[in-house]
C-alpha cells in the first residue's frame, strides 16, 4: 500500500512542544521533545486490516548522545529504548524503521523518551 506519512506536529504531545527552527522538516514543523523521561508523541493510525506495517521515525539529534525512546502499539512496546543517535545538527533529519503489527481499525503508535535527556526532535512517523 502507498506510505502514508503522519506529521509529528498534528499528533497528541506530552512534554513536547511543536517548533519550526530547525529546517528540514515536511509540514508545518517537529516535535521538540521536552528533556524528560516520559515525554512523547502519540499518532493515530487506522489501518483497513489488521497488517504488519514499517513505521518510519524522521527525527534529528543534534547532540552526541543517543535518545533513546520506546515505541509502542496500541500500548504494548514493540521496540524497547530504540536508539536514536546523533545525527550531526539539528538540521541534519535522519529516520529509523521498524517492523510492527497493526490492528483493524484505529492504532496508536506512540514514541516515548526513556531518558532524562528526553526524544530527538521529531519530524513525522511513514507507515
Ligand atoms: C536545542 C535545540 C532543540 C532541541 C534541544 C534538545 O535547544 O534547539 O530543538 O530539542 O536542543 O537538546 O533537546
Ligand atoms: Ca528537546
Amino acid at each position: 500500500a502507498a506510505v502514508v506519512r503522519y506529521e509529528a506536529e498534528d499528533a497528541t504531545i506530552a512534554r513536547g512542544a511543536v517548533e519550526s527552527n530547525h529546517p528540514g522538516f515536511t509540514g508545518a514543523g517537529f516535535v521538540n521533545y521536552d528533556n524528560v523521561t516520559g515525554s512523547y508523541v502519540d499518532w493515530t493510525v487506522d489501518s483497513p486490516r489488521a497488517q504488519t506495517v514499517t513505521l518510519t521515525l524522521r527525527y534529528a539529534n543534534g547532540t552526541t548522545a543517543e535518545r533513546p525512546m520506546d515505541v509502542s502499539v496500541n500500548g504494548t512496546v514493540v521496540s524497547a529504548a530504540r536508539s536514536f543517535p546523533g545525527t550531526g545538527s539539528w538540521t541534519n533529519w535522519a529516520t529509523a524503521t521498524l517492523t510492527a503489527s497493526l490492528g483493524a481499525g484505529t492504532n496508536h503508535v506512540r514514541a516515548t523518551a526513556t531518558t532524562a535527556g528526553g526524544g530527538p526532535n521529531v519530524d513525522s512517523l511513514s507507515v
